[in-house]
């Protein structure tokens, strides 16, 4: 069986008051989520914030948002893997569409940064997902399949025992429209069986969140089919008690 795993991706939100008090409002409801994973994702200038907010419970996991390639050294304004494992992350999410789309990242880059990430001992969230025009175009499997495997031709298969893959589908970020719990399982099962045909333990171990106007209402509906195994969650994770909500539906 897979463990469920919900992941807030707070993306460029928060301050130290605002995050001191989502944590808390988090690890007050952390008791009820008897199966699920939780993982939250700060920006990198609150991940310490969090860290101290967690105070030592590792019940709750903390990621980044992003990575550099590079170890260290002149890279001005870039954060590495080792900073991120020092600040106590277990996870970070690569291939996020807005950095694809708003900072020109390439499917070769973000297979860099799952490459490097798992080096740096983290495990990547690696996220994929069509835009609405290729999804209409009949393209969507053919997006995600070209994404997946461009990581596949630079780390191989078996690195994907230790990553998450998170299907987005671009149309539904921040949008408020979300994928039927139907379309949804469509790609995860797309997505799985194309890993199956590579290594059938792996497909059958790797969790595959969906992720794209998830909330309180629909997380259920969209968690219980039988491909989806949770939720990277934007907007709704800004709130403890919308966030909380998911992470009991995927219990
Ligand atoms: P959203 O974002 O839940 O606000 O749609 C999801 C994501 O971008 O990871």
């Amino acid at each position: 069986m897979r463990r469920p795993l919900v992941a807030g991706n707070w993306k460029m939100n928060g301050d130290t008051e605002s995050t001191i008090s989502l944590v808390k409002g988090i690890t007050d409801g952390r008791a009820e989520v008897t199966n699920a994973e939780v993982l939250i994702c700060p920006p990198y200038i609150l991940i310490p914030r969090a860290a101290d907010a967690l105070n030592g419970r590792d019940d709750i996991s903390l990621g980044a948002q992003d990575l550099d390639i590079n170890q260290n050294g002149a890279f001005t304004g870039q954060i590495s893997a080792s900073m991120l494992v020092d600040a106590g992350c277990k996870y970070v999410i690569v291939g996020h569409s807005e950095r694809r789309a708003i900072y020109g990242e390439s499917d070769q880059d973000v297979a860099d940064k799952f490459k490097v990430a798992q080096q740096g001992g983290l495990t990547p969230v690696l996220c994929v997902g069509e835009t609405l025009e290729e999804r209409e175009s009949g393209e969507t499997e053919a997006v995600v399949a070209r994404q997946i495997q461009a990581v596949i031709d630079v780390v191989g298969i078996n690195q994907l025992d230790d990553a998450v893959i998170a299907y987005e589908p671009v149309w539904a970020i921040g949008t408020g429209k979300t994928a039927t719990p139907e379309m949804a399982q469509e790609v995860h099962r797309f997505i799985r069986a194309m890993l199956a045909a590579l290594n059938g333990d792996i497909a059958e171990k790797l969790r595959i969140l969906y992720g794209g106007s998830m909330n309180a209402g629909n997380a259920e509906s969209l968690i219980s089919m039988t491909d989806i195994d949770g939720g990277l969650i934007g907007g709704a994770s800004l709130q403890a008690e919308s966030f909380l909500a998911i992470c009991m539906a995927a219990n």
